[in-house]
């Protein structure tokens, strides 16, 4: 059990840790090309390694030890303003190929986006055979999402009941479909787009709202045809053609929105506070969780610093501010649906009623997070109604502590710690570990911006 005592304010400078999304998209599209590419920042994180491990089963060459630069001084992408000596990591990686992959068995550990994107790449591997499985909570992620659509193309799969872990994956020719996404999901899209690259003739991939779009702009950089367009009823069309060869070269991983999201809630919420996260990816596709809280209140200053790897970045400054309930909803729901569970949080120091809604994915992730975020913050002191598709806050102004369980899941770990600090009396996280899925640093990094 981990205590977190109320504290505030938070003050000073952090650079959060590397995408999570984007690192996993780049030791794939890294294993899936040709010759070396270099990966500046990657994510050192349990579910990002999983990646690293099952792309070295399927032959790719990780040299994660070689170029680790320490930036003396200061950091080159902050010049002046990171303490010196903070390291940048520079992973290379030697890949197997579009075509390569060797027979594995893969362990994907927690991590839903190598499960779904992983297959995409092996369905289209005529005569080889493989299966991913993983953790208890992978046991419960749905795969018959990437499952049907693959199958359309061609693929010989087989799932646990049809629709879970582990999944095995027969490589197979495929051919190129249109498929329109029941649900928007980059995971699906992404899945859907490797095989894309193997199967004959074009794929179409039509979105119902559109999801991020990392997946589109990395594979475009290493060179393979991508076009996007709306069709006419408005949605959006990726389109992508087979491909000889994937050439990555370089790839560079901005600070994930998602784990600076813990910090821009906690800087709201404590009165006092004013927090920098420096180098934050800012695509527009992950950027929801922002638009949702300047909504409730928050005077949030971006500040652009150009792009990284073709993602941009920016600085975010935060202070605290009195907060506004909010309606959530429609196309705003996959551009901030790993921060819905912060937006709940925020909400209970909100003045009025928040309505989270078009939000059933939630019951998808790590955990069931309308159940165990509502578990959570109603065992806060919170008023928190789960629904079929989100959950309804009625703000109160404030929470009064306790204790929660994480259910394993690094989300709902990282949002007890900031409960805590906000709230009167602290709260006990049960499973604080989780929160080494995506940031293993956090509890340093919250610490070192309240001065410890
Ligand atoms: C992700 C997409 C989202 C998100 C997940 C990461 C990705 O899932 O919740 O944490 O990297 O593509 P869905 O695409 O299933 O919505």
């Amino acid at each position: 059990m981990t205590r977190f005592d109320p504290a505030g304010p938070l003050r000073g400078l952090l650079h959060p840790p590397a995408d999570k999304s984007i690192s996993h998209r780049a030791a794939l599209i890294a294993a899936m090309g040709t010759g070396e590419t270099t990966v500046e920042g990657y994510l050192d994180a349990a579910d990002t390694l999983s990646t690293l491990k099952a792309v070295e089963e399927l032959g790719a060459e990780v040299d994660r030890s070689p170029i680790s630069r320490v930036n003396v001084g200061g950091s080159p992408r902050f010049p002046g303003r990171m303490p010196a000596g903070t390291p940048d990591p520079v992973f290379r990686i030697r890949g197997a190929g579009l075509r390569g992959p060797r027979p594995a068995e893969i362990d994907v550990g927690n991590a839903g986006t190598l499960l779904r994107l992983l297959p995409g790449w092996l369905a289209g591997q005529d005569g080889g055979e493989w299966t991913l499985d993983g953790d208890d909570s992978i046991r419960r992620r749905p795969v018959d999402r990437i499952a049907a659509p693959l199958r359309e193309m061609g693929a010989d799969l087989s799932a646990r009941d049809n629709r879970l872990p582990p999944l095995r994956v027969r490589g197979a020719p495929l051919h190129g479909v249109t498929y329109e996404m029941p649900i928007a999901s980059a995971q699906v899209k992404s899945c859907l787009l490797f095989a894309g690259l193997l199967a004959e003739g074009e794929t179409r991939v039509v979105e119902p709202l559109p999801s991020r779009d990392h997946t589109e702009r990395m594979l475009a950089a290493a060179g393979a045809r991508i076009e996007r367009s709306t069709d006419a009823t408005g949605r959006s069309v990726v389109t992508i053609h087979p491909a000889e060869r994937l050439e990555p070269g370089a790839i560079v991983v901005p600070a994930d929105i998602s784990s600076a999201a813990f910090f821009v809630v906690a800087g709201l919420l404590a009165p006092g506070s004013e927090v920098e996260l420096l180098g934050v990816g800012v695509n527009p596709t992950r950027t929801g969780i922002l638009t949702i809280l300047e909504r409730m209140g928050a005077a949030i200053e971006i500040e652009p610093r150009g792009e990284e790897g073709g993602e941009p970045i920016a600085d975010l400054l935060v202070r605290s501010v009195p907060l506004r309930a909010t309606e959530v909803g429609g196309a705003e729901v996959p551009l901030a649906i790993d921060e819905l569970p912060l937006v709940a949080l925020a909400a209970c120091f909100a003045d009025g009623t928040t309505t989270i809604r078009d939000a059933a994915e939630l019951r998808r992730k790590e955990s069931d997070r309308v159940e165990t975020v509502s578990a959570a913050l109603n065992a806060l002191g919170g008023e928190v109604e789960p629904t079929a598709d989100g959950m309804v806050v009625t703000g109160t102004g404030g929470l009064r502590g306790g204790t929660i369980d994480s259910h394993g899941d690094h989300r709902i770990a990282m949002l007890g710690a900031v409960a805590g600090l906000a709230s009167r009396d602290g709260v006990e996280v049960v499973g604080m570990d989780a929160a080494a899925v995506s940031y293993p640093g956090f509890e340093a990094d919250l610490g070192s911006l309240l001065g410890n």
